[in-house]
């Protein structure tokens, strides 16, 4: 199988390039990707050089770049480029616009165009809005609240005409909040763990009761892997751990097995529009593809911690770098 994944220099997607080029021995990857800010070819370096992985540096809005990979002859697509931090989506709405949505219409276009197989649009629990109680199905109604969701909701729309216009043979995944390695320091969990490394202070939005769904994002790679080999065409497939926490707990917890004070933890002003749960149903990957998780919430948590520690340069050079300015730029704009 000749697979072209798209955003594969980012955290999810260089979890995935790994793990496909270790589980599947005759498999080959085109890894196509912008390199942003989140973007970071160091994810990469236990690959480079074989001869089954392949990096090109290019935007996937670039329907001609697109093309000239494609007629390469690809088996299936694997989408992960993407605009993906909520908190920047707000400063900023048009880059989301651009890569999240347009984007993903290029990737389609191309994809009929040049009649690859299987096309994987990897989404987001985020569409279907916040829900205090209960979870969402696949069958659920779309109800993005922030400019990211709305835009991952679009592209799941785009997805959806081409699949009923076209019989596009493509499969919608929404997977739930991932930790684990390679996650850019911007988000809670890697942004936490750096700054308790560094003594710093933990900055929790409002009053840190939001739920979110915590899944190892090898446990992540592993169910697009069953979805690329068993998914119907024209489906949708929730992925997810079930292992709900407030960010009050899970920062708890974190500083816990760092043994960090709690003194560290600091309520700041609340993200506008802020979901406060997401929450899903995966009967129906389980029951159908037969993919079920297997780390804990503990174990990955624990793993992901050790991770940090270890790749010391990896995150200090992020964080010397355009980051800080972002990171300054965010909070004076609350
Ligand atoms: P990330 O921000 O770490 O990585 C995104 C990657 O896409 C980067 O390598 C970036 O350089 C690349 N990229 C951005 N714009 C591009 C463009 N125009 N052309 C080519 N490459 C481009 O994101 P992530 O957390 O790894 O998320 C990957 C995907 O998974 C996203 O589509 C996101 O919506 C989805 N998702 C993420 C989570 C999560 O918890 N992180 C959960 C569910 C779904
Ligand atoms: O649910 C899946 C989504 O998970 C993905 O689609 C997104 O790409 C990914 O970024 C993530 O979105 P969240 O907004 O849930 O993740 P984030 O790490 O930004 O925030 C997790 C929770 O922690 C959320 O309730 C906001 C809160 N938070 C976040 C940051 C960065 C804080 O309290 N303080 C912080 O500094």
């Amino acid at each position: 199988m000749k697979i072209l994944v798209t955003g594969g220099a980012g955290f999810i997607g260089s979890n995935f390039i790994h793990y496909i080029i270790s589980e599947h021995s005759d498999w080959e990857i085109i890894n196509l990707d912008k390199l942003t800010y989140a973007g970071n070819l160091e994810n990469l370096k236990n690959v480079e050089g074989n001869p089954r992985y392949r990096f090109v540096r290019g935007d996937i809005t670039d329907g001609k770049l697109v093309g000239s990979l494609l007629q390469e002859g690809i088996d299936a697509i694997v989408n992960f480029a993407a605009e993906s931090h909520v908190d920047r989506s707000i400063l900023d709405v048009l880059p989301f616009i651009e890569t999240n949505i347009k984007g993903t219409q290029t990737l389609l276009e191309g994809a009929h165009q040049y009649k690859v197989g299987k096309f994987i649009q990897v989404s987001t629990d985020e569409v279907y809005g916040s829900t205090e109680k209960g979870k969402f199905i696949e069958e659920s109604p779309l109800s993005p609240n922030s400019p990211y969701a709305a835009s991952k909701a679009a592209a799941d729309l785009l997805c959806h005409a081409y699949w009923k216009t076209y019989q596009l043979p493509l499969v919608i995944t929404r997977c739930s909040n991932n930790l684990g390695p390679f996650q850019f320091p911007e988000k809670l969990i890697p942004l936490a763990i750096t700054n308790a490394l560094e003594d710093k202070s933990i900055p929790i939005y409002g009053d840190g009761l939001n739920i979110r769904d915590w899944i190892s994002v090898l446990d992540h790679c592993r169910a697009l892997d069953f979805v690329l080999q068993k998914g119907e065409p024209g489906e949708i497939y929730n992925i997810a751990a079930n292992q709900e926490k407030t960010n009050l707990e899970l920062i708890h917890e974190l500083l816990d097995i760092m043994g960090k004070p709690q003194s560290l933890i600091t309520f700041v002003t609340d993200r506008p529009g802020h979901d406060r749960r997401y929450a899903l149903d995966i009967t129906k990957i389980t029951r159908e593809l037969g993919w079920k998780p297997t780390y804990s919430f503990e174990q990955a948590l624990t793993a992901t911690v050790n991770w940090y520690v270890n790749h010391e340069s990896w995150w200090r050079q992020i964080k010397s770098g355009d980051y800080a300015g972002y990171y300054d730029r965010m909070y004076s704009h609350r």
